[in-house]
């Protein structure tokens, strides 16, 4: 018994079939996941019908359960029912260039090894039998199963023939190597380095999901290079691209902050899966080359990076279709917060600094600690230690302060409705110079984060700006 037949769907796909006397197999992502012991966080699986997918489709989910729902894609030829976890998609074998996504519609039908021809990558054309008479047996004209054993990544057909059909393939091939830490073979690389411009055809959707797939694989450094190195990232992210590169000058070179970039990414991935965060971790240094700067004094510097670097995240996100919500607010807070540990663990760790920390990072803190050791990549391990060690006790310090001061979401203990209807005022520029005083009080520890001390603190910054407290105060 082929074990990646296992599941139950497959013996009622087999029994439809074979009463049919249509040819169907297996083929794709679910027979690759399964020689490789992979689990799929989605159970996508893929079904070619030497026919008509989509009769199949119709017979088989009715056989299932007649009140099944199946969407139908007539202009692609496919068919697809979703049935408990499973979705389940058929697809009539064709001779001519497997065009998903694309808008022509695929007509001419074809051999199962038409189909297999048509298909990205060896490792993505394996198929296994689904009729009784052959059931289980694999079909692999293209040696998939070794390529698999052996890590690779290769087209089936002469790769200018296979990326032409469907230039994200060369997104995706990385997307593969950096998922499933396989290499991808030559005559296939070079053939993307050769047709990179071609990626420009594909819609910058498309190109994200792969970017998004490679950033939460386990060696997302490991795609960017690749990226970098078959120049589809100049095309596709030139704002990273420019991280690459040493200047030397008097003696004194940077550090490649490309090379930074993609180290502090694969740092932040072995402690978290957040995608957001390990964009952050991949942008963290994204204004370097525009902020960059040489003084024979001091050597090169990257002045207010950080800050610009969050200013820069906007255009990024919305360039590459990434959601302008929440998530990138999360990514610029990040960015811009990331030397403050730094900066603290260098100097003395005042309460003081601290309570700012904390007070401008608020629930993230956690993750901007994250990533601030994330960043560190010295190969010096002597630095390194002292660094991580520094950054235990910013840590220590952030536990104590939260714990005595509860800042993480600072609530003023005193709101602008109090202040004006103390004073009597119009909302306007005053509540802000009181209300920021009186946060400036607690974030210095002058006093306390509490009700009664605020409203002394501000009683005396109204006075200072020419305010008089009413006798009677109006209820606000
Ligand atoms: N395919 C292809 N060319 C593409 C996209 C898909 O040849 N541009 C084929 C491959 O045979 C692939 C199958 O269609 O295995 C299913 O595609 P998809 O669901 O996108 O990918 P999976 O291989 O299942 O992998 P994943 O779910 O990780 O994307």
């Amino acid at each position: 018994m082929n074990i990646c037949l296992n599941d139950r769907i497959f013996e009622i796909l087999s029994e439809v079939v074979t009463a049919e006397d249509v040819k169907a197999f297996v083929i794709g992502g679910w027979v690759r996941d399964c020689i490789l012991s992979r689990e799929h966080p989605e159970k996508d699986i893929d079904i070619v019908i030497i026919g008509n997918g989509i009769e199949t489709a119709r017979k088989t989910a009715r056989k299932i359960d007649p009140k099944i729902r199946v969407s139908i894609f007539k202009n692609f030829g496919t068919a697809m029912f979703r049935w408990n976890d499973y979705d389940i998609e058929f697809v009539g074998a064709r001779k001519e260039s497997y065009r998903r996504g694309s808008r022509k519609p695929v007509v001419e039908g074809g051999t199962l090894e038409d189909d297999q021809k048509r298909r990205d990558f060896t490792i993505n054309a394996l198929a296994i039998s689904l009729n009784k008479e052959t059931y289980g047996e694999f079909l692999d004209p293209f040696n998939g199963i070794d390529d698999l054993k052996n890590k690779i990544i290769r087209t089936p057909l002469d790769p200018v023939r296979t990326f032409s059909d469907d230039p994200l393939r060369m997104m995706r091939a990385i997307r593969f190597a950096a998922q499933l830490n396989f290499t991808i073979e030559k005559n296939t690389f070079d053939s993307i380095s050769e047709n990179a411009e071609r990626i420009r055809i594909v819609s910058p959707e498309r190109i994200t999901t792969e970017l998004n797939k490679i950033i939460i694989s386990d060696h997302p450094s490991m795609g960017f290079i690749m990226l970098e190195k078959s120049g589809l990232l100049s095309i596709i992210f030139p704002e990273l691209d420019k991280l690459k590169g040493v200047d030397k000058k008097e003696g004194k070179a940077h550090k490649d902050n490309f090379h930074h970039s993609v180290k502090v990414l694969d740092n932040i991935s072995k402690r978290t899966d957040n995608q957001w965060l390990r964009w952050a971790a991949l942008l963290h240094d994204i204004a370097k080359p525009v902020t960059k700067k040489y003084t024979p004094e001091t050597g090169w510097s990257f002045h207010g990076h950080e800050y610009i670097g969050s200013k820069m995240i906007p255009d990024i996100f919305r360039k590459l279709k990434l959601p302008l919500n929440e998530k990138m607010k999360y990514v610029q807070k990040l960015v811009e917060l990331h030397l403050r540990p730094i900066v603290l663990s260098q100097e003395e760790v005042t309460d003081s600094a601290v309570r700012r920390l904390l007070f401008d990072a608020g629930d993230d803190i956690d993750d901007l600690m994250l990533l601030c050791e994330a960043d560190i990549t010295s190969k010096n391990e002597e630095k390194k230690t002292r660094h991580l060690e520094n950054f235990k006790y910013v840590r220590k310090k952030l536990r104590e302060i939260e714990e005595k001061d509860a800042l993480r979401n600072f609530q003023p203990p005193v709101d602008g409705s109090e202040i004006i209807s103390t004073f009597g005022i119009k909302p306007g520029k005053e509540v802000g110079i009181i209300k920021n005083a009186i946060r400036d009080a607690i974030l210095d520890g002058v006093i306390p984060n509490e009700k009664k001390a605020a409203r002394k603190i501000m009683i005396k910054k109204g006075k200072e700006i020419g305010l008089t407290p009413l006798k009677h105060p109006r209820s606000s």
